[in-house]
């Protein structure tokens, strides 16, 4: 039986042994990235020359090189985000697009605690301090009795609220396509404005619009209440970063907490504020999920050749 050509175009990859057997009984690996980086349009499109299936990250699968690789029938995502793949392109060439919905989401959850708790109590800051032999205290806060505002209750949102609520947390939430929570405690909002309104920490957990419109931009950032903190472990593009680093500047928020950017690797302004913690986008990057997020990868790329 002649293998498929595949490629493994995800930045990082722990091709065990385990994997390396699986994909052996139908797949030929053509190709493993290697460079440490996230390949551009025109090294994928390079890449996937007489390759049929791919596991990829969130490297640029945009119409251009969806339509150079005309070989390609199957995209298998390791994580869930879909946005960095043209699926109407993939859709239109016959390409089947698989990801691993379940697997980031408990990893993807506790960073978001993780960066909450780190704002509250000012941890990172502390840090920094203490290693310039600066012992000088402030205030912190309790996580305890705050409301956290979730946008998009999905499977990352719910989790979140469930880990939140478990801390002493009120959970309200606004996702237009879901109006019943777990739990009847959480309070459904009917506009993303009296979330803002009225939440103590912010949290992003949906996935980008189309367009790339922010969600978060100068409006709704100026609803935002007073002293409230937003995180961000979705997508980068989800908030305007002028406007955040305006919000940030006239103290209207205390802080944000982002583990992802508009452009990856960061270097922007953001660095300028101690009061923003950033982590270069590993929300999801624990031992336990990645493992199991290849593992699902390299199902999804073998059932979809089956099908
Ligand atoms: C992964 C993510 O790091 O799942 C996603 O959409 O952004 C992250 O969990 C990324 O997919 C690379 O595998």
């Amino acid at each position: 039986m002649k293998k498929h050509p595949i490629a493994i175009t995800i930045r990082s990859f722990g091709l065990n042994l385990k994997n390396q057997k699986e994909l052996q009984k139908t797949c030929s690996l053509r190709y493993i990235n290697t460079t440490g980086n996230r390949l551009t349009g025109p090294e994928l499109s390079e890449i996937l020359k007489g390759i049929e299936g791919v596991i990829a990250g969130t490297e640029p699968f945009s119409r251009q090189v969806i339509e150079s690789a005309t070989d390609l029938r199957v995209i298998s995502r390791v994580g869930v985000g879909l946005d960095s793949i043209d699926l109407d392109a993939a859709k239109e060439r016959g390409i089947a697009v698989k990801n691993t919905p379940d697997a980031p989401v408990q990893a993807v959850a506790e960073h978001t605690l993780a960066l909450i708790l780190d704002l509250l109590k000012k941890i990172t800051a502390y840090n920094t301090n203490i290693h310039r032999g600066d012992f000088h205290v402030e205030t912190g806060r309790m996580l305890a009795g705050k409301r956290v505002g979730i946008i998009g209750l999905g499977r990352i949102g719910t989790r979140v609220a469930t880990l939140a609520s478990a801390l002493g947390c009120t959970i309200a939430y606004y996702d237009p396509f879901r109006m019943t929570g777990l739990s009847e405690t959480w309070q459904a909002c009917s506009s993303m404005e009296q979330l803002l309104e009225t939440s103590d920490i912010v949290t992003l957990h949906m996935t980008p619009h189309k367009s790339e419109k922010p969600l978060l931009d100068t409006e709704s950032l100026s609803l935002i209440k007073n002293g409230a903190v937003v995180i961000n472990t979705a997508r980068g593009s989800l908030i305007d970063e002028p406007a955040l680093i305006h919000a940030l500047s006239s103290g209207r928020i205390a802080g944000a907490g982002l583990d992802v950017f508009s452009h990856e690797p960061y270097s922007g302004r953001l660095l300028e504020f101690p009061q923003v913690v950033m982590t270069p986008h590993v929300a999801s990057n624990t031992d336990e999920s990645r493992q199991q997020m290849e593992i699902e990868a390299v199902n999804n790329i073998i059932t979809a050749f089956e099908e």
